[in-house]
């Protein structure tokens, strides 16, 4: 028999023998073992065997400035000889959390009252639930908990962030969501809009049945929606044109707020330096991660409004604290670093970049159109989403057994990039934004070949018969 397991004292067999995966078969893996990634440069990793791959993921969505920054190193370094740790709790602070925090809040798309600190976007968005369930309270309206999501949303894997991520890998026996959440639909126009409806009308109508859900569900029963400004893991769904407009007024008819997760979007990723801005979002609450320290370091933010600020104030001198916080938030490490980050966007004009070499990208995503497996290319900014089809004429889509995605993930991998299978047989690309056009274009070579690699082997395994 041939058994390719990995074997003796390698890293393969280590990790497999050691290692558990997020987001893996957990099966399966023991049998191909990982890709173990040794080193970083510019766009660029590099596995154990040598092999250099274009980071078209940019990580996990984070990786901004790219894998060799050394002036983030040097920022880590210094606030690790100065002061390596301190907490915020109980009125302590520290100059990093200070400034971190004033710096968001100048940058901030709406006016921002204060910034609280996690070390993840799962975190951020508990935090953000538990605030409007804090203020809720406060309000003296205890019946408004309920929140509101989306289909296909992702908002982090923590238990209260989980219950709004609206995916099936993420709620199917972890028992969620465990909280009262209602989801609203996916705005995608592709997919689910009514032959010959422009995305304008597809618009209006997403936003006729969300008022539609809000009253079968009680307005009076629901404090908040949450929405990324273009879903990521949710497949790369790029909102139709006045759906946020259109949503926002509705949800303001009935006094509920929005919390915008900026996770990914934020820092420049849609060509604005907040994925508000480009699609006309007024957020009550802000939630970021990821690129705000450019990866380096883990840590994450969440903005709130004045008037939220106030309601939680009353509430903790009504209590006597307000009882929610972690070790590590505002951690002055990571702080430093996004500090860093911050002042590296500024000087280098990263969201300037952003905008110059987006059209680049996004004439290499439309170049795929008239592949046999695409049905839709569609992005903004440096984020790009790509919908597999078994045909293009027809726009029958694969079952969600077929799982086309990570074989073309996986041929992306052989010709040197790195993409990201998603949920329904989306493609996902999304590389660090310092990334130039050379680089864009072979980017999307590489993507070709691994669409083209991908079809012969979903056509070798009869899935497109
Ligand atoms: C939009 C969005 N929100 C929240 C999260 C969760 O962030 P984390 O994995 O840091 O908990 C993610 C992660 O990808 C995300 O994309």
């Amino acid at each position: 028999m041939n058994d390719a397991r990995p074997r003796g004292n390698s890293l393969a067999a280590r990790d497999i023998a050691a290692l558990v995966h997020p987001y893996t078969n957990l099966r399966t893996h023991e049998k191909d073992g990982p890709v173990v990634v040794t080193k970083g440069h510019g766009v660029y990793v590099r596995d154990d065997s040598g092999k250099d791959y274009i980071e078209g993921m940019a990580g996990l969505w984070c990786a901004s400035l790219g894998f060799d920054e050394p002036r983030l190193a040097d920022a880590a370094s210094r606030q690790l000889r100065e002061l390596p740790y301190y907490h915020i709790f109980a009125g302590k602070s520290h100059e990093p959390g200070i400034v971190l925090a004033e710096k968001l809040k100048e940058i901030a798309p709406v006016p921002m009252s204060k910034v609280f600190f996690a070390g993840s976007g799962s975190e951020a968005n508990d935090t953000a639930i538990k605030i409007l369930w804090y203020i809720a309270n406060a309000a003296g309206t205890p019946k408004r908990k309920k929140i509101l999501s989306r289909e296909k949303a992702y908002h982090g894997v923590t238990i209260a962030a989980a219950s709004l991520t609206r995916l099936p890998i993420n709620q199917r026996d972890f028992d969620l969501p465990i909280f009262p959440v209602a989801y609203a639909e996916t705005p995608h126009h592709y997919r689910h809009a009514l032959p010959g409806e422009s995305e304008d009308a597809f618009s209006t109508r997403l936003a006729e049945n969300l008022e539609k859900l809000i009253l079968a569900e009680d307005p009076e029963t629901i404090v908040a929606m949450f929405a990324e400004p273009v879903m990521g893991a949710g497949g790369v769904i790029v909102p139709p044109a006045g759906y946020f407009p259109k949503i926002q007024a509705v949800l303001r008819k009935y006094g509920i707020l929005l919390v915008a997760d900026e996770v990914i979007c934020g820092f420049g990723r849609t060509g604005n330096m907040w994925g508000t801005q480009t699609y006309d979002i007024k957020p009550d609450i802000i939630t970021c991660a990821k690129a705000l320290s450019a990866a380096y370091l883990p840590i994450s933010a969440v903005m709130i409004s004045e008037q939220i600020y106030a309601a939680m104030q009353q509430q903790s001198d009504k209590i006597g604290s307000f009882g929610h916080g972690y070790t590590y938030s505002a951690h002055p490490v990571p702080a430093a670093v996004a500090i860093e980050t911050l002042k590296i966007y500024e000087e280098r004009d990263i969201v300037g970049h952003v905008r110059r070499v987006a059209p680049r990208f996004l004439k290499g995503l439309k170049s795929l159109d008239d592949h046999p497996l695409v049905g839709e290319t569609t992005g903004v900014g440096l984020i790009g989403g790509i919908q597999l089809v078994k045909d293009k004429a027809s726009k029958t889509f694969f079952q969600p057994s077929q799982a086309v995605a990570p074989l073309v993930g996986k041929a992306c991998e052989v010709a040197g990039l790195m993409a990201r299978a998603l949920f329904d047989n989306r493609v996902a690309i999304c590389p660090p934004l310092v990334i130039d056009e050379a680089q864009i274009d072979e980017m999307f070579a590489r993507l070709r070949k691994g669409l083209d690699d991908g079809y012969a082997a979903a056509k070798a395994k009869g899935l497109l018969d």
